[in-house]
């Protein structure tokens, strides 16, 4: 009768014991899995605020270095779209300014201060080559001239037009033909070539249009001018 009593009283004591263990590991568990998921929360990316790419003067891909001015500019496309320049952050002629046209599109400024001086386009198909010729020799010292094309450049052009394009440090200008592109920036009085100038020969076998090579887009940094 003892040893039953004692058996059972053994069972009950052990199964207790299992009863107690089992509750512990649950609490255990659920209290690590809290924990767990606490630190998870703590080692995840905070809010995933999208970081958006840093936005340069004119959109150029990199900063421009300090004292210099930022600028690109874009011929146009085929007879279509027209040329676009940026100056500074500041859309100096492009179509939507409604101040472009066919032929040579020009805007000067002032080599120092950076500001805006001029903007013109002369029709080089049907136009008067004089007025441009007029317009080249105006060009005041220590300015800086930003060129770009737009459909036909060059039917007009002549020597004399040609040669004033050259003194501002164009390489190209001697040899642009009928509706090449050509996208440049040069300054008057300088005396070395320009290193921002691009041309694009019309090719029937090249051409990006029918009739007209692809858009040209070139950026960079002009030194501001101190003397
Ligand atoms: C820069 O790019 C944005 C987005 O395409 C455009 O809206 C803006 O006019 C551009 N700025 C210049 C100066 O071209």
């Amino acid at each position: 009768m003892m040893r039953a009593g004692g058996l059972l009283k053994l069972a009950v004591l052990i199964s207790i014991l299992f009863l107690a263990v089992f509750l512990a590991f649950e609490l255990l568990e659920s209290n690590m899995n809290f924990n767990l998921g606490k630190v998870l929360a703590r080692y995840a990316p905070a809010e995933t605020v999208p970081t958006k790419p840093p936005r340069h003067k004119c959109n150029l891909s990199k900063s421009c270095p300090e004292d210099h001015f930022a600028f690109k500019i874009t011929s146009g496309a085929a007879s279509v779209v027209g040329p676009k320049m940026c100056f500074q952050d500041n859309v100096l002629m492009s179509g939507v300014k409604n101040n472009v046209g066919r032929g040579i599109n020009i805007a000067l400024i002032n080599g120092k201060t950076g500001e805006l001086t001029k903007t013109d386009s002369f029709d080089m198909w049907s136009g008067d080559v004089n007025q441009l010729i007029k317009f080249l020799k105006e060009i005041e010292d220590g300015s800086i001239v930003m060129m770009a094309t737009f459909d036909d450049p060059a039917t007009k052009l002549n020597e004399e037009a040609r040669n004033l394009i050259t003194e501002l440090g164009s390489s190209s200008i001697s040899i642009l033909g009928f509706r090449d592109n050509w996208v440049f920036v040069g300054g008057k009085g300088i005396k070395t070539k320009s290193p921002f100038e691009q041309h694009i020969k019309n090719n029937a076998e090249t051409n990006k249009y029918e009739g007209w090579p692809e858009v040209l887009e070139m950026e960079g940094c002009i030194p501001v001018k101190h003397e």
